[in-house]
């Protein structure tokens, strides 16, 4: 029996039991899970609570007594979590169900709701949140129950009302799950609406009030559909939504064939920001009320954790901005540290690719690298610009380096991680490096793919005091010394890199000294 069929019968939906309290079918494999949240409910002394081990002793408790709720765990043996949902939305869909799982995705959630729970929960969660959300869903069901027994039209209005509430709760979690430092925010946002919606492609706009243009921030596509980068989003539609601060649905016609278009405006305090915007082929329906009322729940959720991605990444990019500037300012000294930097940066980032690094790490290395020898900056001009051989004191003078960029960088918390990186870039594997001597994984990965940069455009450059080496013995350098000044596996992804990206023949093994004092 699928839903529309279920809406066609009439059923009970309080338990009207003798002493009027709420029933409540608690169902977990692990007992002390399932006795932890029975007793909660049963302190209050307001519900009847009841337990179950599995799906199967679930559907036996559902075919002799009425409930009002079902908690469920996902993952069970046997019957699971999403099974008894289904069984129980045929049995009787005014039970409310609230699933419990410890591996939450998008996907399963989505599944969940539309299967029609009103609410998914995290372990490990917070006994009160569960208790919280208890007592709403019953609540509501009380409001809307009339004598316990609903025609049609109140079954669909209970639906609806539920429907939506239940499509608020997930909102709400996953948009609190995602913090502000997640890069993925804006994916999990589109998909998200993508999926609430039943949307094809969305877009996330940010809105120039300057020009008063539209940037798309972020494009995605549900999966059966080809990605579409350049959906006609109708800037009529568009500004009108920034005019009115409201959401819209439009139904427009389009070289490939009638669209729908649904559009929530992202805002802060109250000025839009941004523009969620979703569209689908009319031939898959257009998006209803019902869909816009979801999507506008879902941007006003996410306006917040939008503005603090927002206001982070310009906050970032202006302060990495200025001390790009301050590396440009050191040129004026030494123009072999800016250009150093900027190739520094470009092998280490081919590099982190090869090595599969997370896109955080990537970032980081962006920053680190470029910065990496900031420090520089309080080496005295007679000592950094000695056109010759450095003496022991000299030499020492210019190890500080490294200390003194992590000291130039420690008030900016932002930067935290990069000025660590920043720190250890001359620390050597087997710990005879500076300025702390760590060895091995002790080093930072990032470190020490700096230190292999390092030393390889060090030694492909021409310097005052010495003539530069060809690719090919710096290859050879890296690799003689690859196990004690540099970490192996990152030579090994270093030449990976150079290889990829272009023809270096690969040598064989010559000797010279792999040592890049500067
Ligand atoms: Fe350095």
């Amino acid at each position: 029996m699928n839903g529309s069929e279920a809406a066609g019968k009439e059923f009970r939906i309080m338990p009207l039991s003798s002493s009027d309290k709420r029933t409540i079918l608690v169902v977990d494999d692990d007992p002390a899970v399932r006795s932890l949240i029975v007793e909660a409910l049963r302190q209050g002394g307001e519900y009847i609570a009841t337990e179950a081990a599995d799906g199967k002793e679930a559907l036996e408790a559902l075919s002799s007594k009425l409930y009002d709720l079902v908690i469920s765990d996902i993952h069970m043996p046997g019957i699971n979590g999403m099974d008894l949902l289904s069984r129980i939305r045929e049995i009787n869909p005014a039970i409310s169900v609230i699933l419990i799982t410890a591996f939450p995705s998008v996907g399963l959630s989505v599944s969940a709701m539309k299967t029609g729970a009103v609410d998914f929960i995290t372990k490990p969660f917070r006994i009160d949140e569960l208790l919280y959300k208890v007592n709403i869903y019953l609540r509501e069901k009380s409001m809307l129950s009339v004598d316990g027994l609903l025609n049609k039209v109140e079954q669909e209005q209970l639906r609806d009302k539920v429907r939506r509430i239940s499509a608020k709760g997930f909102i709400y979690d996953f948009i609190e799950r995602l913090g502000v430092s997640n890069d993925n925010i804006f994916r999990v946002i589109a998909d998200l609406a993508l999926k609430v919606s039943g949307g094809e492609h969305c877009a996330i706009l940010l809105y120039d009030r300057e020009t008063g243009e539209f940037m798309p921030k972020f494009t995605g596509s549900v999966d059966r559909v080809p990605p579409r980068h350049t959906v006609p989003w109708p800037k009529k539609l568009l500004r009108e939504v920034v005019e009115k601060k409201d959401g819209m649905l439009y139904n427009v016609s389009d070289p490939d064939g009638a669209a729908s278009i649904l559009c929530a405006p992202l805002t802060i305090r109250n000025n839009v920001f941004g523009i969620l915007s979703l569209w689908k082929h009319r031939n898959g329906a257009c998006f209803t009320d019902q869909d816009l009322h979801v999507i506008l729940s879902l941007a006003r959720r996410a306006s917040l954790n939008l503005e603090n991605k927002v206001l982070y990444e310009t906050l970032y990019t202006n302060i990495a901005e200025t001390f790009r500037a301050l590396v440009t300012s050191i040129q004026a000294r030494d123009q072999y540290t800016e250009r150093h930097s900027v190739s520094v940066t470009e092998f280490v980032v081919r590099t982190a690719e090869i090595m599969e690094c997370s896109p955080d790490d990537i970032e980081c290395l962006k920053i680190a690298a470029m910065l990496h020898d900031i420090g520089k900056i309080a080496i005295p001009d007679h000592i950094l610009l000695k056109p010759d051989e450095l003496t022991g004191e000299e030499y020492a003078i210019i190890k500080t380096h490294c200390a003194i960029g992590d000291d130039i960088l420690t008030p900016i918390a932002l930067f935290e991680k990069e000025r660590k990186i920043i720190r250890h870039h001359h620390e050597n594997w087997d710990g005879s490096g500076y300025p702390d001597g760590l060895a091995g994984d002790q080093i930072p990965l990032l470190s020490r793919m700096i230190s292999v940069a390092d030393a390889y455009d060090a030694m492909t450059t021409n310097r005052p005091y010495r003539a530069s080496m060809s690719p090919d013995e710096a290859i050879t350098e890296l690799r003689r010394f690859g196990g004690t000044q540099f970490d192996p596996q990152v030579v090994d992804a270093f030449i990976g890199s150079l290889q990829s990206t272009c023809s270096c023949r690969l040598p064989a093994i010559v000797s010279a000294p792999a040592e890049e004092k500067r």
